[in-house]
């Protein structure tokens, strides 16, 4: 638990071999792309989707944001949705049911604690050796969609509101990633748009905590190691102004700033298989900061249990298969038997020739 290492009094401080878990051989920080505009240069940020006028609610602009979509999807892998239509109020009561999840004592805490070889529930992600450097961030895990596949005792019920805020925000996020799938899935002339919004069909939100590391290394320390996600889309919700995510471009990092009442969306590994690579699972890293906590909450939606990925026939057209297929079964043990390590899982997808 590194939110307790962190809050540690000074005479029970962090030792140096306890330290050492987290320290890595390099800083972090030297490959930093600024996400600043230059006076050449047309500011280099993450596109931002109005989904309302994607959707053609809001009268114009529909073709104009498909194209963002598109070259979002193409060229970034990321973009942050405004309009999503997940209403103000939801999204600020899941903050403070989060806020107060991790606020709660540890002895609380740890009684949702994750099981050996499990994935829900509070703790680290993926501890995998005593080697490993760890990364600065506890986590609480929970599967959400459909009801079917939740384990209802480790939904807390303090906060009080947690678990009816839990669902609501849940059925609101997984519309916004439907429709998003649809918005791609007509931008790349798939008829039957279920092919792709099956891919939300199962979701899972991981709440993420990272204190503030008080030693002098936080360029050293990450909140959490570069990766691709390895599922269809994920919607974040960063939870305060403090910044942390940072993307993967050209050789460098570009941060994603916090934009006020936005879900940063990014195409997952599944997403980048079934378009047969178009569209790119681009890497990513939290990193920390000395003086200010900060917390995240990720909602990421899969394709259901009983299904297959692999690329989508009308979508490969004349190109040659670039990944191959496997049930949902065999991919969830593919990741979870891989440590969290760049792009490792959508490897040993690739067909090499
Ligand atoms: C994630 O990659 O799931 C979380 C990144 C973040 O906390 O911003
Ligand atoms: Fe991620």
């Amino acid at each position: 638990n590194v939110q307790d290492l962190a809050g540690r009094p000074d005479d029970l401080a962090l030792t140096p071999t306890l330290l050492h878990r987290y320290l890595r051989p390099q800083p972090n920080t030297v490959d930093l792309l600024l996400d600043a505009p230059s006076d050449e240069q047309e500011q280099d940020h993450v596109p931002v989707i109005d989904l309302g006028r994607l959707l053609g609610q809001d009268g114009g602009g529909r073709d104009e944001e498909a194209a963002t979509l598109r070259s979002a999807c193409e060229k970034w892998g990321f973009f942050q949705v405004v309009n999503h239509g997940v209403p103000e109020e939801t999204m600020e009561e899941m903050k403070r049911n989060v806020m107060g999840f991790f606020a709660l004592p540890l002895a609380e805490k740890a009684s949702f604690a994750q099981e050996p070889g499990g994935i829900e529930g509070y703790g680290q992600a993926f501890v995998v050796s005593e080697e490993q450097r760890l990364d600065w961030a506890d986590m609480f895990f929970l599967l959400t969609q459909p009801p079917s596949y939740r384990d209802l005792h480790l939904w807390p019920s303090n906060p009080s509101t947690f678990k009816d805020c839990l669902e609501s925000y849940s059925v609101a996020v997984q519309r916004v990633a439907c429709d998003l799938l649809r918005a791609m899935a007509e931008n790349l002339g798939v008829r039957d748009h279920s092919d792709m919004t099956r891919l939300a069909a199962s979701q899972a939100v991981r709440m993420n905590y990272y204190p503030p590391c008080p030693e002098a290394h936080v360029d050293r320390v990450l909140g959490l190691s570069p990766h691709s996600d390895a599922i269809g889309i994920t919607l974040l919700l960063q939870v305060s102004a403090v910044p942390g995510l940072q993307i993967r471009r050209d050789g460098g990092w570009v941060p994603v700033m916090p934009l006020p009442g936005a879900l940063v969306a990014n195409v997952g590994d599944v997403v980048e298989v079934f378009t047969n690579g178009k569209y790119k699972s681009v890497e990513h890293r939290a990193v920390v900061n000395a003086r200010q906590e900060r917390m995240s909450i990720a909602a990421f939606h899969s394709g259901k249990f009983g299904t297959s990925y692999g690329p989508l026939e009308e979508i490969v057209g004349d190109d040659e298969v670039r990944y191959r297929s496997v049930t949902v079964e065999e991919y969830v043990k593919l990741v979870v038997s891989s440590k969290l390590d760049g792009k490792n899982i959508m490897d040993a997808m690739k067909i090499t020739t």
